[in-house]
């Protein structure tokens, strides 16, 4: 049995009051929030453990790299990926997809050929497909979500054309908790033989991950959404894939020898990895999988489905709730505006003076918002440690919201 109470306890945070209220922390598409056990593993290697690794022969660089090194395969195992030498670390899925734009898809693509992308991205995922757009004239195609806000995978398939070189897709939308079926889309891919890559940003903090059952060619995580340390993640990458990529950045790590005249690179993952990494920070991002594998991902995806359900009942009874995205099976994540003339900024002021933390804004997903038709929304976004009376106490916030702004 899943003990809510037990895992708020695993959260210092969680304790504090905000704004003279207990912190209600609805912010979690944004950031997670990390448990003892993370901050406590991250004191621990600086006050004990720390050096700089692959460098050293002294104890304490072969201690630091042997911690380092053990998250390639913790990493491997929460996504259920067979080898943790197809696991790059990355400061966070931004710099996963930078790093695929650039040392996988630039090289082998011309003028005309196309990246075929749901309206649901993050600019994360569209951003680094803009740059082979203006640079070298790549095509990017777009797939519209249907009204409820789910992504027809069928669709997606069918936008591929002969000049397709990738699909670049969400497992979960960041914005309207849409979940998408990443491997019906890579069979249809496969089939075509084009590539696919799947932003996981949100898609794994919610649920499990397997790899071998999605069957894509990139599968990127970013640490501090999944209760790790900010500036930690990692991109999965098919070793097929990863022997047609050039490097990335340059630097100490990802060369074997350099002369006057030449470079020779390591082998991969360390060819992608340049310059002293994020030692503590992927340290860290080892226990928080460590800790969610531990809770069991089933569980948290069972728990987080109660959270959803309940709000979405709860949400029905306010007929002046514009919410954005009903999809079947959707993560807790909700996106909505009140009617009448208050803000999206505004309604999460009223809600931060009640303790409530939610984001308000556009939520990195421009593209997104206008086929919304809104300028901005407010987004309660639900982690793993929240709880049905948190859901309550928004709704309390909610009504307070529509007196104050009817
Ligand atoms: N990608 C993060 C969010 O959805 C920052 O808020």
């Amino acid at each position: 049995m899943y003990d809510v109470a037990k895992v708020r306890a695993d959260f210092p945070i969680l304790s504090r009051e905000v704004n003279g209220k207990p912190l209600v922390y609805l912010d979690n598409g944004a950031s997670a929030q990390k448990p003892r056990v993370v901050i406590e593993a991250m004191t621990r290697a600086y006050e004990h453990e720390y050096a700089n690794v692959h460098r050293g022969l002294h104890y304490l660089s072969n201690l630091a790299t042997e911690r380092y090194e053990a998250v390639r395969g913790i990493v491997a195992r929460f996504l259920r990926a067979p080898d943790p030498e197809e696991i790059v670390f990355t400061t966070g899925t931004t710099e996963g997809i930078n790093l695929v734009s650039y040392a996988w898809a630039s090289p082998r693509m011309q003028a005309g050929d196309e990246i075929v992308l749901s309206v649901l991205e993050h600019h994360a995922n569209i951003v680094p497909w803009h740059f082979l757009r203006e640079r070298q004239g790549v095509v990017l195609k777009w797939v519209e979500p249907e009204a409820d806000g789910s992504l027809d995978p069928q669709k997606v398939i069918d936008a591929i054309g002969p000049r397709t070189k990738l699909v670049a897709v969400t497992q979960m939308s960041n914005v309207t908790g849409t979940l998408v079926d990443v491997a019906a889309i890579c069979r249809g891919a496969r089939a075509r033989g084009v590539p696919v890559l799947v932003d996981g940003s949100q898609g794994a903090v919610h649920r499990p991950v397997s790899i071998p059952d999605i069957g894509c060619d990139f599968y990127a995580i970013t640490g501090h959404k999944l209760y790790g340390p900010s500036g930690s993640g990692a991109i999965w990458i098919a070793k097929a894939r990863m022997a047609e990529m050039r490097p990335f950045l340059g630097g100490g790590d990802m060369i074997r020898e350099v002369t006057r005249d030449a470079v020779c690179y390591n082998d991969p993952p360390m060819k992608f990895e340049a310059g002293t990494p994020g030692i503590v920070q992927q340290i860290g991002l080892g226990v928080a999988l460590e800790y969610l594998m531990a809770l069991g991902m089933e569980n948290v995806a069972a728990h987080e489905a109660r959270l959803r359900d309940h709000a979405m009942a709860r949400f029905r009874g306010l007929n002046w709730l514009n919410v954005q995205g009903t999809a079947p099976g959707k993560g807790a994540i909700f996106s909505f505006t009140i009617e009448g003339p208050a803000h999206a900024h505004d309604i999460s002021t009223v809600l931060d003076k009640k303790g409530i933390a939610v984001r308000a804004g556009t939520h990195c997903a421009m593209p997104l918002m206008d086929h919304l038709g809104v300028t901005a929304t407010c987004r309660a976004s639900f982690g793993l440690y929240n709880t049905t009376e948190e859901v309550d106490r928004l709704v309390e916030a909610l009504e307070l919201c529509r007196e104050l702004f009817a």
